[in-house]
């Protein structure tokens, strides 16, 4: 797939005659996009004490839209982590190698070279994935904010999850309809270590800390009901109870419907943006952008629930 071509959703805004769900608070607006998915807020200022009645709206905007973009967010990496915890524990990423000093709740997502190493893991995102799946409690969302964004590329893909279920065909549907799926991390790490130098070789402490889990191929949201697909390219091995020939073609077949590109919006990022998206209802991918170009992001990451 050519991400650099991908006929997909743009950044911008639906009219807002053609937004039904358009919230307009007192703070800050609610600004749908005229995409599968997503939504931008503006006026709001994180850096602020946030009201309950502020987080309500952006937490009901978030299971609405899946993905909200918090415009022009100047906050520190604290700020960063305090938000991010009033929706539920942060989770450490295994590569703690990329954790911002002082703060080992942010993962630096970065293509920086410093002295000849990676201040951050540069390659974060490069299959379509949802974040943690491999963990036994997956990832309720993720926050991702801007540093450095470079002149050109380095956009972020969403592909949404409740369409890509809605949509597919019966047959499919009875395919997997109650099965489980083994997910792991370590399912692309010799590739991607090959390719780059972002992925150290794992202690024996961390390969212990990424064990294979059996997740659900379709779970429930735990807050809206809504079903979803819930394999991924980058984490999902195999269908458990079926041979390995099946298994490989059923997943095949349900990689390529879940990104069809109906069911994507891309990201183009803005200055100071704070992406927060629901990895229930989502997968996502980083298009990526050329070496020469500085992206530096700081990501925290939110346990979720035991899939169901
Ligand atoms: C990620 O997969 O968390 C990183 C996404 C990005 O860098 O755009």
């Amino acid at each position: 797939m050519t991400i650099g071509t991908h006929p997909v959703s743009a950044t911008r805004a639906a009219p807002a005659s053609a937004c039904a769900a358009v919230s307009s608070g007192a703070a800050f607006e609610i600004r749908p996009f005229d995409a599968p998915l997503g939504a931008e807020i503006v006026g709001l200022d994180l850096s602020e004490p946030l009201p309950a009645e502020d987080f309500a709206r952006i937490h009901r905007a978030h299971l609405d839209h899946h993905v909200v973009v918090l415009r022009d967010q100047r906050i520190t990496p604290g700020q960063q982590i305090a938000f991010s915890r009033r929706f539920g524990p942060l989770q450490i990423h295994v590569l703690h190698q990329f954790q911002l000093a002082g703060h080992p709740e942010i993962l630096i997502v970065s293509n920086v070279l410093e002295d000849g190493k990676p201040i951050g893991l540069g390659d974060a995102g490069h299959f379509w994935h949802s974040d943690l799946s491999y963990k036994e409690k997956p990832s309720l969302g993720s926050l991702l904010h801007a540093q450095e964004l470079p002149a050109e590329g380095g956009d972020t893909l969403f592909a949404n999850m409740h369409l890509a279920w809605d949509t597919l065909p019966a047959h499919l549907k009875a395919a997997v309809e109650g099965r489980k799926a083994e997910h792991t991390y370590l399912a692309k790490y010799a590739e991607l270590q090959q390719r780059s130098p972002w992925r150290p070789n794992l202690t024996p402490e961390q390969i212990a800390q990424v064990a294979p889990v059996l997740q659900p191929v379709v779970r429930t949201h735990p807050e809206t009901g809504r079903r979803a697909l819930f394999v991924s390219e980058h984490f999902t091995t195999r269908i458990a109870g079926l041979p390995e020939d099946e298994s490989r073609d059923l997943l095949a077949q349900l990689f390529a419907h879940s990104v069809k590109p109906e069911h994507i919006y891309r990201h183009r990022w803005q200055e100071h943006d704070l992406l927060f998206w629901d990895n229930r209802s989502l997968l996502h991918l980083a298009a990526g952008c050329p070496d020469a170009l500085r992206r530096v992001m700081y990501r925290t990451t939110i346990e979720g629930d035991l899939p169901f």
